[in-house]
């Protein structure tokens, strides 16, 4: 059976201190749950150094929002996989629909992210996701396939299993407005019969597949205990510590099932 995970994006919020204090409060309120499900926060890049010790002998892990598909070199204001690695990081969110949004990030530069990722062992978070004018028009599960393919392209049957997706519409990022737990459950589907095909069942019974958009503590728990639904991909929820234990206590709680 698939484990839950719970990924904290915490966007371009909080400075140092305040990393430290969010980290520090986490720690402490998810220090006596038990070990069923996986956590992750991913803060901004300069936070990473500061997090890092604070989560030495907790269970949270630590990834990183963004990353280049190059390796170390003159490329300013980028940040390579060798630098996450030695800060500490163990996953990395790619191609987020703000990237995509506002920095141009594609499906072909995403898919070079997810390969330089897998190589250099940092377990990539892939993002996918519709906006309001495509699920509209009726071409969500085009979109999303197209997507799929593009971000996954050249990855191996052997490499496929590190690889991460979260599921996570446009309109219901930081809009207050989640999809359903039937409708996300039915990309989730489609996500998972696609990696069945292109890879194998097996394959795709084992793929992570986390839903984020507008997660909080009261919806997490009807959209975790779908079949498809992995866990979640958590933004504005994931800034204060009770909320964002109250969302892995959900986990934790669809994880019995
Ligand atoms: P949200 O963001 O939970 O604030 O909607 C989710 C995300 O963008 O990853």
């Amino acid at each position: 059976m698939r484990r839950k995970l719970v990924a904290g994006n915490w966007k371009m919020n909080k400075n140092i201190d305040e990393t430290a204090e969010l980290v520090r409060s986490l720690a402490a309120s998810v220090k006596d749950l038990p070990a069923d499900a996986d956590i992750v926060i991913c803060p901004p890049f300069v936070s990473l150094v500061i997090a890092k010790p604070l989560l030495e002998n907790t269970r949270i892990g630590l990834g990183a929002q963004n990353m280049s598909q190059q390796d170390d070199g003159a490329f300013t204001g980028e940040t390579s996989a060798r630098m996450l690695l030695s800060a500490g990081c163990t996953h990395v969110i790619l191609g987020h629909s703000e990237r995509r949004q506002f920095y141009g990030e594609n499906d072909p530069l995403i898919n070079k992210k997810v390969q330089k990722a897998i190589a250099a062992g940092l377990t990539p978070i892939v993002c996918v996701g519709e906006t309001l004018q495509e699920r509209e028009s009726g071409i969500t599960d085009r979109v999303i396939t197209a997507q799929i393919k593009g971000v996954l392209a050249g990855i191996s049957a052997d490499d496929i299993g590190k690889v991460v997706i979260a599921y996570e519409p446009v309109w219901a990022i930081g809009t207050g407005k989640n999809a359903t737990p039937q409708q996300a459950n039915d990309v989730h589907r489609l996500i998972r019969k696609l990696l069945g095909q292109l890879y194998s069942w097996a394959a795709a019974e084992q793929l992570i597949i986390l839903y984020g958009g507008s997660v909080n503590a009261q919806n997490a728990g009807t959209l975790f205990r779908e079949p498809d639904i992995d866990g979640g991909l958590i933004g504005g929820a994931s800034l204060k510590a009770d909320g964002f234990t109250a969302i892995i206590t959900a986990a934790l709680e669809a994880s019995k099932k």
